[in-house]
């Protein structure tokens, strides 16, 4: 099958509204630089590209927190991880920004494009308003309890706990969460994208010719929004932030963030193309491109039902694949921005990559951990102990044991220089280790094309278990005591030793290959000892035992990776516990400010005490309760009065009826 001419490889914009954790580094960063420098490395034609999310009502808010400016938020927060991004060596072709006015004019042109040839909807409705703070309550302006999972700390786009995307109005007892008041509703008239009109499209193009090749959990989530029913989805919203909508009569609109953040993917490469004076259009235009996704479970319907639907309408390319990552937890609980139970990049940068000399060694071990327990089939754990295990027992005692040993070895038995094959006395075990090695190569690219990045980790590292075998099974240094007369090693041990070492190293040459897309600095530092150029790491090379030459010198054992002791993870999960208790402390702040802000207006005029006077008022205890079958927000309770049991119903835990 010939190659795709290009491919442009696309990581989620990250909000510009706070740091990122290493869930999200795991879920769509590490993979997709993994697959560019797998295809940089064929010199295959790519554009990574990637940049802040700067609109939505998240920046707003998280204003608020900050006693600043939306603008002063988005500044902060892109530059932050912007750098975040580069110091974890995730490369980038450009980091753009949805705020510079080349995506404000891109996304308007093709709102322009869509609203003009009538592939939109204008629809009026009711829309939950909070009449104190006289606005709309778009998204994250609105609280309430998820439908799904009951978490009391759902948005009205989204609930965080279990990913569901949400209307405000399947929100649970919703409130505002400027003042903490419900809100009313308010009519208002919005542009839609008719869902509807592309059903066949999408039942077509993803569950027919997608159903093999893209991931399994994808075409899931794909088929259930299909089946049950694609709605129009609102792409403008009542809010002062985000990019007008350009048309007249739209004043105090903007583009739904969901609309235009995609197309930051399509600004950024603009952008890139003036940078490096390309033509951006065949990028989006050629079907000869191969467009790549990365995201999180969360973003799938929007980069595999919205934004398609958005992209064929505008007579561009569809993604070839859009290889979304399930969640990873934290020391056995879903991590979690707002209860703080997580782990940000830059704590870990500053804890490990910046904290010693040859940082390089700890941006690669968080790499490998992430990688190897990476959540492409199901949800999967991050725990200090199991980075402590990757770290030690397999990058420690694996592969950079491996590749010790052969450098001490060949300095101490083959005069530090690389010693000659003799073809002649190569037998079954040799062989065998160079068949795996060819075999490993072919298989590793295999695995990354099909965006298989554990299981091709796995087999970078089962190479060099398969030399630390040989090696074992060769035993040199016993060789080495086969000595004459004069004390010198003899002439058929040498050649046991020369053949033993021979083969190591270029299987060393062919583990800095394999490795780079993973592990980008071990490569480097691998080069560097064998004192070869960064030619070398070219992905033609893998698989190949030719890639040293005899006789040529290289530099003196050094030990890879760094040993993670107990009292470093120690102090890690320490770390994480307190920070757990701080933020419930900010939030039982946050509902006490919640519940003053309440107080400030009552919400039924003072009675008099005759009055109060006349009711019954009782106090009970509910010693049952039980779902009514048929009603999801209805519970039937048993109240004990203490002189009576009385039965009854609840609604949303707010009114209580007998
Ligand atoms: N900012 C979104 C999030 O963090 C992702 C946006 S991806 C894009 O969930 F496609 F819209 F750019
Ligand atoms: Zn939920």
């Amino acid at each position: 099958m010939a190659l795709p001419k290009r491919y442009l490889v696309t990581s989620a914009l990250p909000y510009a509204n706070g740091l990122k954790h290493v869930g999200h580094l795991a879920g769509a960063y590490i993979p997709a630089d993994i697959y560019v420098r797998y295809l940089r490395a064929q010199h295959r034609d790519v554009v990574f590209v990637c940049g802040s999310d700067e609109h939505g009502t998240a920046i707003p808010i998280q204003a608020m927190k900050e006693n600043t400016t939306p603008r002063a938020i988005i500044d902060k927060y892109h530059e932050a991880m912007k750098e975040d991004f580069a110091d974890l060596a995730i490369s980038f072709d450009i980091y753009h920004r949805t705020s510079e006015p080349l995506h404000h004019e891109t996304a308007q042109e093709f709102f322009t494009y869509l609203h003009e040839r009538g592939e939109l909807e204008t629809k009026e409705t009711e829309q939950y308003y909070d009449e104190s703070a006289n606005t709309f309550l778009a998204d994250r302006y609105i609280k309430g309890t998820c439908p799904n999972c009951g978490s009391d700390r759902a948005f009205g786009d989204q609930c965080e706990n279990c990913g569901t995307s949400l209307s405000p109005d399947e929100l649970i007892n919703p409130v505002s969460t400027l003042s903490g008041n419900p809100p009313v509703k308010k009519k208002t008239t919005h542009w839609y994208l008719p869902l509807g009109r592309h059903e066949e499209f999408l039942t077509k193009w993803i569950l027919q010719e997608h159903k093999e090749d893209w991931r399994p959990t994808v075409v899931g989530q794909c088929k259930s929004w299909i089946e049950g029913g694609l709605q129009s989805r609102a792409v403008t919203r009542d809010l002062d932030w985000g990019i007008k909508v350009p048309l007249k009569d739209a004043d105090g609109k903007v583009l739904y963030v969901w609309f235009d953040a995609p197309i930051g993917y399509i600004s950024a490469t603009k952008q890139w193309a003036l940078d490096h004076q390309k033509d951006w259009k065949p990028y989006w235009y050629d079907n000869d491109t191969q467009l790549v996704h990365f995201i999180g479970k969360d973003n799938i319907v929007f980069h595999c039902i919205i934004f398609p639907v958005m992209l064929k309408l505008h007579g561009n390319i569809l993604p070839t694949n859009v290889p979304a990552n399930e969640f990873l937890n934290l020391e056995g609980d879903k991590m979690s921005t707002s209860r703080n139970w997580k782990l940000d990049m830059r704590d870990y940068i500053t804890d490990f990559v910046k904290k010693e000399n040859g940082g390089g060694q700890c941006v690669d071990m968080l790499r490998y951990y992430l990688t190897q327990i990476a959540p492409e089939t199901k949800d999967s754990e991050f725990t200090w102990k199991g980075f402590q295990d990757a770290v030690n027992s397999e990058l420690g005692s694996i592969f950079g044991n491996f590749e010790n040993r052969t450098f001490v070895l060949m300095h101490k038995l083959c005069k530090g220089k690389v010693p000659p094959l003799h073809t002649n006395i190569l037998d079954d075990t040799d062989q065998q280790l160079i068949d795996k090695i060819k075999e490993t190569a072919k298989l590793v690219g295999d695995l990354i094309e099909q965006y298989k990045f554990r299981d091709a980790l796995y087999e970078v590292i089962d190479l060099a278990r398969a030399g630390n075998k040989y090696m074992q099974k060769k035993e040199p240094w016993i060789r080495a005591r086969q000595v004459d007369e004069n004390g010198q090693v003899t002439a058929e041990a040498q050649a046991s030793i020369d053949n033993c070492l021979h083969l190591c190293l270029q299987l060393t040459a062919n583990l800095a290959i394999l490795a780079n897309p993973f592990l980008p600095f071990t490569a480097k530092e691998m080069l560097h000892k064998m004192k070869v150029v960064d030619k070398m790491l070219e992905w033609k090379n893998a698989g190949q035992i030719k890639l040293l030459s005899v006789g040529y010198s290289l530099r003196e054992p050094k030990v890879l990776f760094r040993q993670i002791d107990d009292t470093e993870i120690a102090a890690q999960v320490e770390k994480l516990k307190a920070g757990l208790v701080a933020s419930q402390q900010d939030a039982a702040n946050d509902k006490q400010e919640i519940a003053e802000k309440k107080e400030d207006k009552p919400l039924k005029e003072e009675i008099q005490f005759d009055d109060f006077a006349k009711i019954d008022l009782r106090v009970g205890t509910i010693t049952q309760a039980e779902k009514v079958p048929k009603a999801d927000k209805l519970l039937k309770l048993e109240v004990d009065l203490g002189f009576e049991k009385k039965n009854g119903g609840i609604r949303h835990c707010t009114s209580f009826r007998t």
